[in-house]
This record gives structure tokens, sequence and C-alpha cells, in this order.
């Protein structure tokens, strides 16, 4: 097969991504595929309408690529593409149309209020602790937790510096104490199947965007050593969301569990559409767990879009 696996683009992102599609195009290339690496930029459609792979592998993170911008530009230039499409990716981008959507299912998701940044200056929008992040970015860029005793700073007064300044739309939870948990889905021949729940614990502070990407600085439990009811509910709810949303290829859904609360303190967080395929991403570890290889996982995944 030619692959083009489209990587990088201008999200905050770019990093990771570049990092996931350079695994990507190896395994194929190890594989035996024709690879094109695309960098993406405004100039996209052309670079990809030249190339004119059998499919695209969109190994895109962050807002253009994971948020149905480029899915609705290769549907209108017929191009076969990985992961999810262009609706899902709408609303799975987003974490409160994802509420919207997923919620009337029964799944759970903390509570919250969508605040516009300027108005946080006229007190706090939940009481403490809370979590304020966009919106719509991943791997916790821009993610504040205000404790109790304003330890993360007070993001309440305009001489405060912090991440959520520069994003206009912010999302504020409830902070749910306990445990970090994920889970993914990948689709193979027989549909999609939830692999198993890890349990992230960062050395210190939360599962931040350092702690996702620096060797050494969270420990991947995996699997996670829970209760059967929770884990059975991860898998449950990470297999409920993908197929509600319409994810293809694979998703990760996101977990807070808090352990002094049995099933009811167990929320779901976000689906990711575009999950990390780093060396240290968590799909690529669930699926070698799972007895099957970072290549034969790029694979599957490309299988799934030529179905
Ligand atoms: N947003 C990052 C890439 C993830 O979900 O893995
Ligand atoms: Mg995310």
């Amino acid at each position: 097969l030619h692959v083009a696996v489209l990587m990088g683009g201008w999200s905050s992102e770019r990093p990771v991504s570049l990092m996931s599609g350079e695994g990507v195009a190896r395994a194929l290339e190890a594989r035996g595929h024709k690879v094109t690496r695309i960098d993406m930029g405004r100039d996209v459609a052309l670079r990809l309408a030249g190339a004119a792979p059998d499919v695209v592998f969109n190994a895109l993170h962050g807002a253009p690529g994971e948020d149905g911008t480029v899915q609705g530009m290769m549907d209108l230039m017929g191009m076969t593409y990985t992961h999810s499409g262009l609706a899902t990716s709408v609303i799975a981008i987003d974490k409160e149309l994802t509420k919207q959507a997923l919620v009337p299912h029964g799944i759970p998701m903390p509570g919250g209020r969508i605040v516009e940044s300027e108005t946080l200056y006229a007190g706090d929008p939940l009481a403490r602790p809370y979590v304020l992040k966009p919106v719509n970015e991943g791997s916790s860029v821009g993610v504040a937790i205000v404790t109790a005793d304003g330890n993360m700073g007070n993001p309440i007064s305009r001489e405060a510096r912090g991440p959520w300044q520069e994003f206009d739309r912010l999302l504020a939870e409830p902070f749910i104490r306990g445990k970090e948990l994920t889970t993914a889905v990948i689709g193979d021949k027989d549909g999609p199947r939830a692999l198993m729940v890890t349990e992230l614990k960062p050395k210190s502070g939360f599962y931040d965007f350092d702690s996702k990407y620096t060797d050494g600085l969270t420990e991947h439990v995996c699997p996670a050593d829970l209760p059967d009811e929770i884990t059975r509910a991860c898998k449950d709810i990470a297999l409920k969301a993908h197929q509600l949303l319409g994810c293809k290829g694979t998703s990760r859904s996101d977990f807070r569990w808090d352990d002094e609360r049995g099933l009811d303190g167990l929320f779901l967080l976000e689906v990711n559409t575009q999950p990390g395929m780093t060396p240290l991403s968590l799909v690529p570890e669930q699926a070698r767990h799972c007895g099957m290889s970072y290549e034969d996982l790029v694979e599957a995944i490309v299988a799934e879009a030529l179905k």
C-alpha cells in the first residue's frame, strides 16, 4: 500500500503529532508499505492530491486535525483515511459537546460549566477544588487544578498568570480526587473492543503535558489493579462512548475514579479520537499487553479504514 502519514500541523500538540507520525511511518515501512510523510501546512490539500495515496493515516492531534476540519477536506477530496470522520471529530474534540452527546445515554461525566475566560475575574465559577480546562485542547495543554488553598495560583485575579488565559472558552469541572484511568478501544474484523484499563500514577503533581511525554515521570499500571466492577465499567463505558459517537479505528477514553465512592465515583472525562501513538502512549501499550505489536496496531487501524 501507499500510505500518506499526516502529522505535525499547527495545533499546540504539534510536537506530539510529529512523534506519533514518525512512529507510525516507521512501522508502516517496516511492514513493506510505501510511506509519504506530510507535515500539514495550509497547502495540505495540494500535497495530498499530489501524493495520491491509497489511504491517509491521520496522526494529527488537536485542532486542526482532530476536530473534523481535515476530515471534511478529505471527504471532499474522496480520500480514504484512518480514525474517526467529520461529525464524530467535531463532537469529540469539544468536551462540552461530548457531554451533551453522551450524558443523556447514561454515561457518567462530571458536572460543571462553561466559562468565558474574562468572566473568571468575577469569581470562582465552582466551589474549589475544581479543574479549569480549555474545551478543545489535548495532552492537558492549558489545564489548571484550582485547589482550596490556591496553591496552583489564583486564576481569578487579573495579575495571575496561568495557562487558562490563552483560551476563550474554558470548562470548569469539580476536581475528582482518586485515580486517573484510561481505556483504549480498537476496531478489528469483529467490530470494536475495549482492551483494558491503565492507571496513570504521575510521580508529582497531575498527569500534565510533561508527565505524559517524559519517560519516567509517570508510572503506568497496565492492567490497573482495580475492583472487577470498576474495570468492567471502564471497558463498558469506553466501548459505549466509542459506538455512540461513531468513532472509527481507535479511541481512548479517559476517566477519574474516586476510589472512596465505588461505582458512583467513576466519571468519563473525554473521548480521544486521535489518541497518541508515541513511544510512551497508552493505546500502543495496551495493545502490546493484548499481544498486538505497535506494527500490528498500525496495520489494524489502516485495515479498518480500508474496510
Ligand atoms: N491528545 C493526546 C495525543 C492523546 O490523547 O493521546
Ligand atoms: Mg484528550
